[in-house]
């Protein structure tokens, strides 16, 4: 793939800094990722300091193909190899057993790695370029809204890391969906831009347990929050009467409220439009100068899942 020469310039200075075990922001289609050598110890506790991560949270791996994951698994078995098959490149993230070469810092000392090979051009030139598999969760401060675009990395991070590769707006815009294959069948840890329909359609009915949390280490329930009070809803709740509320939606406005800020996240009802709007629009709304959030629940179908998780998980908790 042929690159600008100011991506050139950056992807130059982004392997240098990887190889001497520094921390780089880069783009996905999901989201934007704050990578590290994942086979280096220091450089990923970088990322746990950087983010304020607590490091019972594990990181995701990231690698260019699927051969390259094997190296970095006990084994892979014939369901994941199914999996990668259909949807590597691509937002969808599978857990499996590690091999020693996986530091314990990467994993939370669990004895398993969650790997996925990212679709981005960019993301997988920087694989490529730096030859090592890289850690990256996403690019902010632990708990806060996911990046989507190089500013939103600016803003959160941008005193603390030494470069961000702009690879403009991520298209998917959601995390990647999270699948542990240490039992069969699968079972889904945390919903996200590969759709639920779409994994029973190759592999038949799989369990979800991602509302339990302790399942997936880092599917606590405060994340994704906004500074501003987010409330779910579809109408403004009584206590909220008389304040400054944005709204954030699907494809309408209630009809009796008024708002002082609204974003519909796509005036079509294109679950893919929405969830790639999503996280800039709880970014704009978070900065607005609103004294609270309202936030419609999508259809819980497709990306809509992924959708009402983030949600559930920015809501203010009773
Ligand atoms: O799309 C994405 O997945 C983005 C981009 C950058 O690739 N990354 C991302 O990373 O969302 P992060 O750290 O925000 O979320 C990683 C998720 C967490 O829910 C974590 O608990 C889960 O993956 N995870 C990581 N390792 C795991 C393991 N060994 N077992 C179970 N869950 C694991
Ligand atoms: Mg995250």
């Amino acid at each position: 793939m042929k690159f600008s020469t100011a991506i050139e310039n950056q992807l130059n200075q982004a392997v240098t800094i990887i190889q001497k075990g520094g921390l780089v922001a880069f783009p996905t289609e999901t989201v934007y990722g704050l990578g590290a050598n994942a086979l280096n110890s220091n450089a990923v506790t970088k990322i746990f300091e950087v983010k304020n991560r607590p490091v019972f949270d594990p990181l995701i791996v990231h690698v260019g193909c699927m051969e390259e994951s094997e190296a970095l698994v006990e084994s892979f078995p014939p369901v994941a190899k199914q999996l990668a098959a259909a949807f590597w490149p691509g937002p969808l993230t599978l857990v499996l057993y590690k091999k020693k070469i996986i530091p314990d810092i990467v994993t939370a000392g669990f004895p398993t790695v969650a790997i996925r090979v990212p679709s981005h051009p960019i993301a997988l030139e920087l694989i490529h370029r730096c030859q090592c598999p890289l850690a990256a969760p996403s690019a902010n401060r632990f708990g806060k809204i996911s990046p989507t675009t190089a500013q939103h990395v600016k803003k959160d991070l941008e005193t603390s890391i030494e470069l961000i590769l702009d690879g403009g707006p991520c298209s998917i815009g959601i995390e990647s969906t999270v699948l542990s294959c240490l039992q069969h069948p699968p079972v889904l840890l945390r919903p996200g831009g590969i759709p639920l329909e779409q994994i029973e359609k190759l592999l038949g009915p799989i369990h979800s347990q991602f509302e339990k949390t302790g399942l997936s280490p880092g599917q606590l329930p405060d994340h994704y929050m906004p500074t501003t009070p987010l409330y779910l809803g579809k109408s403004i709740p009584p206590f909220l009467v008389q304040k400054k509320i944005g709204f954030l939606g699907f494809n309408s406005i209630p009809v009796l409220d008024s708002f002082a800020a609204v974003e519909l996240l796509s005036p079509k009802g294109i679950l893919s439009e929405a969830a790639a709007h999503f996280f800039s629009a709880l970014h704009r709304l978070d900065q607005g100068g609103l004294d609270a959030i309202l936030a419609e629940p999508f259809p819980n179908v497709g990306l809509g899942m992924a959708i009402n998780d983030r949600l559930y998980k920015a809501a203010q908790k009773q």
